[in-house]
């Protein structure tokens, strides 16, 4: 049957999609270029904000219309959403058959078998696994340069503001030879570049779920497979930020000089009140201690304003880490309540207003860091992984777009008509976009 994965949210749901692609294509079924022609659609939600989860609700209205013109079309969701309104969805919505949690993705493609085979069936698969939950590979012989690899489930810190213990459910790490046998596979079929994913990597092995193996000394194993050019991790939690793991990017040879290390307020008063367990201080000397272990590493983070209680000196606060760290770039949110967490009970609330205002001096504040940052790569050279063509083109000049080492994206002026998709290249950087970098390709 024809079908269409619709994803919101982080690389864990992306990541959790592509795997359900590959099932079903496994099954037979084939994704559908039209949404029109989709026979069935999976939509994998996300609720860690209140934007993304009222994205769900706008597309289900608009898949309803597809229900309506062909009442055999059904929809299954799944992840964070599902999870928290469970089968409140099925019953909402009569061309909802299907939802299921992040733990309850591993059952998505027999269940939907069962769907096919009953068409008055309605399922929900919600539990949530004592362990990390087993999933086969249905790996196609050939895939792009860049994969993604699953380390945990789950999270354990419960930050005052966030609802993913809840969605996710507590920590599961998943067993160290599964998640090398898993790189292995992929390397074997072209992956040049891993990244590993977890809620909360630099807690991997802490919960009793994994033999004893740190993140630290994964990342050795995985660093050492023959044929991987790159690895990256994603999400890490200050407070777990071992020196082994700052170490690492010393003496790692693939390990990429980036890091995406969430700071989400500059204040010491706020970060208390959202359970974070680190202060500015600490924050800072972690950079210090990375720059140091590693003088070129790109940073990146997560921000957000208008956490209860935040006011203008906590605010001024949060900027004045940001010029003293000087992130290559963040992801920067208006805080919203989730249903359930601690800080939905928190006093004062801080106005919509006060809210989109520190947002836009945030976020312009982050612009001119990004343009410095780009600009100071001018001159430099760098290894990039072209992942296909790039949107750019020009007459007689073909553009590459890939990712330097940094994980920046970078359009590379590269006259060849051979497919360069896969290939790392030497570039030396000519200008700083917005956004991105461009570059010449040095042969
Ligand atoms: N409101 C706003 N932003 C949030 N995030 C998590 N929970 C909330 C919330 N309730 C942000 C954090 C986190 C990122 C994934 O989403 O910055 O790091
Ligand atoms: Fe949420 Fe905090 Fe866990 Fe991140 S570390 S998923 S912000 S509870």
């Amino acid at each position: 049957m024809k079908y269409q994965i619709l994803t919101f949210g982080c690389q864990m749901n992306v990541s959790d999609s592509i795997w359900l692609e590959q099932a079903l294509n496994a099954q037979g079924h084939v994704v559908a270029e039209q949404e029109d022609e989709a026979e069935f659609f999976i939509v994998n939600t996300c609720s860690v904000r209140e934007k993304p989860e009222q994205k769900v609700y706008s597309l289900l209205g608009r898949l309803r219309d597809q229900y309506e013109r062909n009442p055999a079309v059904f929809v299954c969701v799944g992840g964070c959403v599902a999870q928290q309104v469970g089968t409140g969805f099925l019953e909402r919505f009569p061309f909802v058959r299907l939802v299921f949690g992040p733990d309850g993705l591993v059952m998505v493609p027999s269940a939907l078998q069962r769907l096919l085979d009953h068409d008055k069936l309605k399922l929900s698969l919600l539990d949530f696994s004592e362990h990390y939950p087993q999933r086969d590979n249905y790996l196609p012989d050939t895939l792009p340069p860049q994969a993604y690899v699953n380390i945990m489930q789950g999270c354990n810190n419960f930050c005052a503001y966030c609802i993913v213990p809840y969605t996710r459910g507590r920590q599961k790490s998943r067993a160290a030879q599964d998640i090398v046998q898993e790189c292995q596979e992929l390397i074997a079929r072209g992956v040049k570049e891993i990244t590993l994913l977890g809620q909360n990597v630099n807690s991997y092995g802490q919960d009793n779920h994994a033999e004893d193996v740190t993140f630290a000394q994964l990342l050795e194993l995985i660093d050492a497979l023959p044929g991987l050019k790159r690895l990256r991790f994603t999400t890490s939690h200050p407070k777990d930020m071992s020196s082994d793991v700052i170490n690492s990017f010393k003496s790692l040879h693939n390990l990429c000089p980036s890091l995406h290390l969430p700071l989400q307020s500059g204040s010491d008063n706020i970060l208390k009140a959202m359970g974070r367990k680190y202060n500015q201080k600490q924050y800072l000397n972690l950079i210090d201690m990375l720059r140091e272990a590693c003088p070129d590493i790109t940073m990146t983070t997560d921000l957000m304003v208008g956490f209860p209680g935040e006011t203008d000196g906590d605010f001024q606060d949060t900027l004045h880490v940001m010029n003293r760290v000087g992130f290559d770039s963040s992801f920067s949110f208006k805080y919203s309540d989730r249903p359930g967490v601690r800080s939905a009970q928190m006093e004062p609330k801080i106005s919509e207003a006060v809210k989109t205002e520190r947002l836009q001096i945030l976020q312009k504040l982050q612009e001119d860091w990004t343009l410095k940052k780009l600009q100071s790569r001018i001159g430099r050279k760098d290894e990039i992984l072209i992942e296909g063509l790039s949107k750019k083109q020009a007459p007689e000049a073909v553009f590459w777009k890939g990712r330097d080492s940094g994980g920046r994206v970078v359009n590379i002026l590269f006259n060849t008509s051979e497919d360069q998709t896969g290939r790392i290249v030497e570039v030396i950087f000519t200008r700083a976009k917005k956004h991105s970098l461009e570059g010449e390709a040095l042969l």
